[in-house]
C-alpha cells in the first residue's frame, strides 16, 4: 500500500501559534523559571520552537513512556522508558507533547510529576482529537483541534517515519 499525506496544518500556521502559545506561557509564568519537560520522541519538534519563544529560563528534561496496544492505538498500561534526570521538587514544570488522543498517557504523566511536588504542573499539546477522548484530561495550552484521523510531521510519526516533516498532515494509505 502506498502511503500519501494531505497537508493539514500548513508550517507558517504552526510557526504563527507556536508564538501566540509561548507568549501566553510566559504570561502564565510570570517570567519565572520553567522546566519543558519534553514526552519524547513525538514532543521533541514543538518543544525546541516552543523553548526558543520563551523569554524567562528554560530547562530542558525528557521522558520517554511506551504502551501496550497496537501502533496506532495507546493502552492503559504505561510504562516509563525513560524518566526525568532531574528532580523537580519546587519546580514550575511544563509537560510538552505532541497530541492527545485518548488521554491515557498525559493522564498517567500528571499524576506521576505530581508525586514529585513541583511548584505547578502545565501541559501544552501541540493537537488534541478531543473526539477520542477516553480519560479526562486538561490540558492548559492545546496548539490546535484536530478531527479524528491519523497524523503524521513535525514530530508525530508513522512506524518511526515522517518526523521531520516541517507540517502536520493527514497519513492515507491507498
Ligand atoms: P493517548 O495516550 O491515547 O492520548 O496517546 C497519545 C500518544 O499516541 C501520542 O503521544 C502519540 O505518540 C500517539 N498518537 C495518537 N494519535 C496520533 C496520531 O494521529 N499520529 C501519531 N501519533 C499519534
Ligand atoms: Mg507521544
Amino acid at each position: 500500500m502506498k502511503e500519501t499525506i494531505e497537508v493539514l496544518i500548513p508550517a507558517e500556521d504552526i510557526a504563527k501559534r507556536v508564538k501566540e502559545i509561548a507568549e501566553e506561557i510566559s504570561g502564565d509564568f510570570q517570567g519565572e523559571p520553567i522546566t519543558c519537560v519534553c514526552i519524547l520522541k513525538g514532543g521533541v519538534i514543538f518543544m525546541t520552537d516552543i523553548a526558543r519563544s520563551l523569554n524567562q529560563t528554560v530547562l530542558l528534561d525528557f521522558m520517554d513512556v511506551s504502551s501496550y496496544g497496537n501502533s496506532t492505538e495507546s493502552s492503559g498500561n504505561i510504562e516509563i522508558t525513560k524518566d526525568l534526570d532531574d528532580p523537580i521538587e519546587g519546580k514550575n514544570v511544563l509537560i510538552v507533547e505532541d497530541i492527545v488522543d485518548s488521554g491515557r498517557t498525559l493522564h498517567f504523566l500528571r499524576n506521576y510529576l505530581t508525586e514529585k511536588n513541583p511548584k505547578q504542573i502545565k501541559i501544552c499539546t501541540l493537537l488534541d482529537k478531543p473526539e477520542r477522548r477516553v480519560v479526562d484530561v486538561k490540558c492548559d495550552y492545546v496548539g490546535f483541534d484536530i478531527p479524528n484521523e491519523f497524523v503524521v510531521g513535525y514530530g508525530l510519526d508513522y512506524a518511526q517515519k515522517y518526523r521531520n516533516l516541517p507540517y502536520i498532515g493527514i497519513l492515507r494509505f491507498e
